[in-house]
């Protein structure tokens, strides 16, 4: 079994007796029955779930079919089949109706700058939503199209995503930071045939022409054949209330003198003109267990991003269920996890997760540290924060701040803490643990990717006694393992590949209109098992702890980038013939990118090209592809065969002269050169 039958007494942290007396899952060996059932019985277990939820036609046969083998066949997982509802349905309106929550508040938004705030409750969510869904059907779209979105973070955006939910149309969020390239490959993948995006915004005192980007990104559609014909723009800081009611002209921009908000009649239509003659009530439309509910792309280890694809009922009850157990979710909490919607974090953790179980949470559209680094606790503070969701590099660079920041503010409603993203360095938990959550706080790490849908390894708040570090065990439903180079399971204390031997129902069912790759990613390497990507170490008491990615991704600030990516954006620079990235080891974020940039004959490196070039993977990818370091490398270790030696390249990045077998080098005087050129020598 994946679990040891007691939990260590020693050296792990253990969550208070107050905690412990409300928690769903109050002890160890609770957690320990219930994960046993999940697997032996997960009709049962599951089942039992569903009951909470509205089914417009029951479920028929077994709760999980599936084939996780590729050499018995195409891959594939099928939850609750025969089974009928709707997301927003339930979220919404059954909330409202059966649960009488109409009047609980959905989201304290608090935007960029303080004071800017609305609060939204439930039924107010719903009619906002049946509105724009009725909007989207009067443009035209139907169950099964796809609808692109790229917003900032505004009620808007839950509004716009619930929307498509509503009619059975298939969201494909784009991260507001990506670049218009960004933007432009991810509709042409989807092939959306609208886009819903938003005027501008502020990312702190930085302001961001949304729109100039969503235009830039229908032009760079436009010339590659596939013209988007509807682009439905929200006025969030150009709006003005006679406007609200009003013309299909292009906002004034009188509140914001550099906002540019470019309009193409033909194209451009005003969410505000749109909705103002809306009906508040919209028939959702009951869509099967295995239609398509959302894409999200995540880098993928060949430099195109994988459209994943989640559906309806298994997504639903899996991140209902994380949320509820993984925060202890009780009815007068008001939770918050700072992960932007464009991230799987925000789509399963701000949207689908809380909402399913009627909880209150705070939308923050800032930064942590605008105005000041304190704006974190302002706001746990102002809306009695009780659970808090967060990311590693900001626990990080906020610690870098010192303890002063935090302890402005009282904190007192903090019951749990989280993170998600990238492993935490002990220092790092320690910190959140002892000044945050001032040992108060059991803080959950967990562990999960864009493709799992929800928390696979976690602690349980009451639970798990945590170590500081480790994601702990797996979730319900969840079975890992840990396989050698040969495929070979590991038994005991070990280290090796993370692997899953079973679906549970929030896995992803496909990469979009490509199955093959699909299967190739996560299925072939180890026929039988769904590898993760990521290394995982389990200790002598049965805890995981994720050792990070081992493909050619990198985890930048909690976000996957692929290094394939970033070359072919490099490379497509006139000065620049060969590029390799890797990873380099960063204080705050994680990891950082290093690249080795081999120039064509004549051109020589400067501080000039260097801009250039760092601006050319902005522009190609997005702010957070920026690369930290970039070195001329007039060579790059090859070997004879030309396969270019990365293990090689991380060592010099971190002026690591340490560098084992390189025997294997066609030109070994190529490495004296790249120490002695290193971008960041001393450091
Ligand atoms: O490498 C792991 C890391 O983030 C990857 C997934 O990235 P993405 O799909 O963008 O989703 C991020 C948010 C769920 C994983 O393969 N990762 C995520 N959470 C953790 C983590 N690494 C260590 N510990 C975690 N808690």
């Amino acid at each position: 079994m994946m679990i040891p039958d007691k939990a260590p007494k020693e050296n792990v942290f253990h969550s208070s007796d107050g905690l412990k007396k409300e928690a769903h899952i109050s002890s160890f060996e609770k957690y320990k029955e219930l994960y046993v059932k999940s697997i032996e019985n997960p009709d049962e277990f599951w089942g039992d779930i569903a009951k909470d939820f509205f089914w417009k036609t029951k479920h028929t046969g077994q709760f999980l079919s599936y084939n996780f083998d590729v050499t018995k066949g195409e891959i594939f997982v099928k939850c609750m089949e025969g089974a009928s509802t709707n997301i927003c349905y339930n979220l919404l309106d059954h909330n409202i109706h059966e649960k009488k929550l109409g009047e609980k508040v959905a989201f304290f938004w608090e935007g960029n700058d303080p004071g800017d705030e609305l609060t939204v409750t439930y039924r107010e969510l719903l009619q906002k939503v049946c509105q724009f869904a009725n909007v989207l059907k009067s443009q035209g779209v139907k169950k099964g199209d796809r609808v692109s979105i790229y917003m900032p973070m505004v009620v808007e955006l839950v509004v716009a995503m619930l929307a498509c939910i509503r009619i059975g149309a298939v969201h494909s969020i784009v991260f507001a930071g990506f670049s218009a390239e960004s933007l432009c490959e991810r509709i042409l993948d989807s092939q959306c045939t609208l886009l819903i995006t938003a005027d501008g915004f502020y990312r702190g005192d930085k302001l961001i022409n949304l729109k100039l980007l969503a235009d830039e990104a229908l032009q760079k559609c436009r010339d590659k054949g596939f013209p988007v014909e509807k682009c439905i723009m929200l006025k969030h800081l150009s709006k003005e209330p006679e406007e609200i009611l009003g013309s299909q002209s292009p906002p004034a921009k009188r509140s914001c003198p550099d906002l540019q908000v470019p309009w193409n009649p033909d194209v451009d239509l005003c969410w505000h003109t749109l909705i103002s003659g809306a009906s508040d009530e919209c028939e959702p439309e009951w869509c099967g267990s295995e239609d398509p509910l959302f894409i999200l792309y995540t880098s993928g280890s060949t430099g195109k991003p994988k459209g994943v694809l989640h559906t309806v009922s298994g997504y639903m009850l899996y991140t209902a269920t994380t949320f509820k157990l993984v925060f202890d979710h009780q009815p007068d909490d008001v939770y918050w996890c700072t992960a932007d919607i464009g991230w799987i974090t925000g789509h399963s953790y701000i949207t689908y997760g809380p909402l399913a179980n009627g909880a209150t949470s705070v939308l923050f559209e800032g930064l942590p540290t605008y105005p000041d680094v304190s704006r974190m606790w302002e706001i746990v503070d102002k809306y009695h924060v009780t659970k808090f969701y967060t990311a590693p590099t900001a626990i990080r660079m906020l610690m870098k701040h010192g303890n002063e920041p935090v302890h402005k503010y009282k904190r007192e409603s903090l019951k749990i803490l989280g993170t998600v993203g990238e492993p935490i360095n002990p220092e790092a938990w320690l910190w959140y643990y002892n000044v945050v959550g001032e040992q108060r706080c059991p803080i959950v790490d967990t562990f999960w990717q864009t493709e799992t849908g929800g928390h696979v390894l976690t602690p349980l708040p009451a639970a798990t006694p945590m170590k500081p570090g480790s994601a702990t065990f797996p979730f319900f439903g969840v079975v890992p393992a840990i396989l050698n180079e040969s495929g070979e399971e590991l038994e005991g204390p070990n280290e090796g590949y993370l692997v899953f031997k079973q679906p549970w129902p929030g896995v992803m069912r496909t990469v979009y209109r490509n199955h093959q790759r699909f299967e190739t990613t996560y299925f072939k390497k180890f026929p039988g098992y769904y590898v993760t990507g990521d290394g995982c170490r389990r200790d002598k008491d049965g805890y995981y702890w994720i050792t990070g990615r081992i493909d050619d991704m990198l985890n930048v600030s909690g976000h996957l980038l692929s290094t394939a990516e970033v070359e072919s954006a490099l490379v497509e620079h006139e000065a620049v013939s060969e590029a390799a990235v890797v990873s380099r080891p960063h204080p705050v974020k994680g990891e950082s990118l290093y690249c080795f940039v081999t120039l064509i004959d004549g051109v020589s490196y400067n501080r000039e090209l260097e801009g250039e070039l760092k601006k050319q993977v902005r522009e190609k990818i997005g702010a957070i592809a920026t690369p930290d370091h970039i070195q001329n490398a007039p060579g790059l270790p090859k070997t004879r065969s030309g396969k270019i030696m990365r293990r090689v390249l991380r060592k010099i990045a971190c002026g690591d002269k340490d560098l084992g077998d390189i025997s294997t080098l066609a030109d070994s005087s190529v490495v004296d050169q790249l120490f002695q050129n290193r971008c960041c020598a001393g450091v």
